[in-house]
């Protein structure tokens, strides 16, 4: 079992010169294959609704933007996607939404779940935000295994800030009952947002450590024009390769998470793609987009998402090419999560 750097070694390991950066990114992918192997899991991620009840301040699909045309796609279609995702090696699906709470909506996520779980041999991962134990719970039981929620920032003062109506420690709890639940739980955070330093970049590796994820997902903030945060530059935009850094440190501070290359590396580093450079530089996991293409377009989050005018077919067919290209292979079986450090809390 590989064990993580310590709080003041990520901070170090942050502030690691530019010079030395290609040592750094070779020591993390180096323990990434010792971690993982050069199998990457695919995750085929369907954003099968963006309507939202929250309004949190850096988010596209918030609800306060009248600008964005709704939409929900039907079991029926979901289904269709899931039935395909294996032929291109995806053995998880990953249903995502923005967060809008509701008995009826809720029943039937658990119906999908149950459905998916009956007719196709996936792994379900749900991220479709807060919820009560109950409805996590309901979830578990029709088949759910992974469920992801970014904790966003470490900084309560911060996160309160940019999430009217939900705390911090709100985000904390619904981790801490989906582990209970026994849901593999990833979550995360985005780097560079409003006032980020070293510190408070360490502070959140550092959650993820001390929370031990099975699932970290990490990406750069990007203003969207259509939020209160339009024209906030990224903390990071006077030394951009700090998201490459982030990651590399993530990795070294725990090896045993499944890191993906999010897809928000590519809006920040078009060319080469900044996916292709993060699965060298620590993260071992990949999440084609398989929402369908009429859709894409009304599901963005930050400005300059990639591939929003392909089709789920498309992804899977550059997926398989960026990955042979890179030397590594898609993974077999499910990805699920490595097994925890012993006497790991429960
Ligand atoms: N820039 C980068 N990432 C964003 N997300 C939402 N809005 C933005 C943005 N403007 C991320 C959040 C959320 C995930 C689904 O998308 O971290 O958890």
């Amino acid at each position: 079992m590989l064990t993580g750097a310590s709080t003041t070694d990520i901070l170090t390991l942050l502030r690691t010169p530019p010079g030395e950066r290609p040592a750094l990114y070779a020591r993390a992918d180096a323990c990434r294959r010792a971690a993982h192997g050069d199998g990457v899991p695919l995750r085929g991620i369907v954003e099968f609704s963006n309507i939202c009840a929250n309004d949190c301040l850096y988010c596209g699909i918030r609800a306060a933007n009248a600008g964005v045309h709704r939409y929900r796609m039907s079991a029926e279609e979901i289904l269709a996607v899931a039935r395909r995702l294996p032929e291109s090696g995806q053995n998880t699906i990953v249903l995502q939404s923005g967060e809008a709470p509701s008995p009826a909506g809720d029943a039937r996520l658990g119906r999908l779940i149950a459905r998916l779980k009956a007719e196709t041999p996936l792994a379900v991962t749900v991220s479709v935000g807060n919820r009560p134990r109950a409805t996590y719970a309901a979830w578990r039981a029709a088949g759910m295994d992974r469920y992801l929620l970014r904790f966003e920032t470490s900084d309560a003062a911060l996160f309160a800030r940019l999430h009217p109506a939900c705390t911090l420690a709100e985000r904390l709890r619904c981790l801490a009952d989906l582990r209970d639940l026994g849901v593999q739980v990833g979550s995360g955070f985005m780097i560079g947002l409003p006032g980020e330093t070293h510190a408070r970049l360490a502070a959140n590796i550092a959650l993820c450590r001390d929370l031990d994820l099975d699932m970290v997902g990490i990406g750069p903030f990007i203003a969207h024009p259509a939020t209160p945060l339009a024209g906030v530059p990224n903390a990071w935009a006077a030394d951009p390769e700090m998201h490459f850094v982030a990651i590399a440190v993530l990795r070294l501070a725990h090896p045993r998470a499944h890191i993906p290359a999010t897809t928000a590396f590519d809006a920040l580093f078009p060319d080469p793609s900044g996916r292709d450079l993060a699965l060298v530089r620590g993260a071992n996991v990949f999440m084609p987009s398989a929402t369908p293409g009429r859709y894409r377009g009304d599901y963005l989050l930050y400005p300059d998402k990639p591939c929003v005018d392909e089709d789920a077919g498309m992804c899977a067919f550059c997926t398989a090419g960026r990955i042979v290209r890179l030397g590594r292979s898609i993974a077999e079986g499910p990805g699920h999560a490595l097994s925890r450090a012993p006497g790991a809390a429960p």
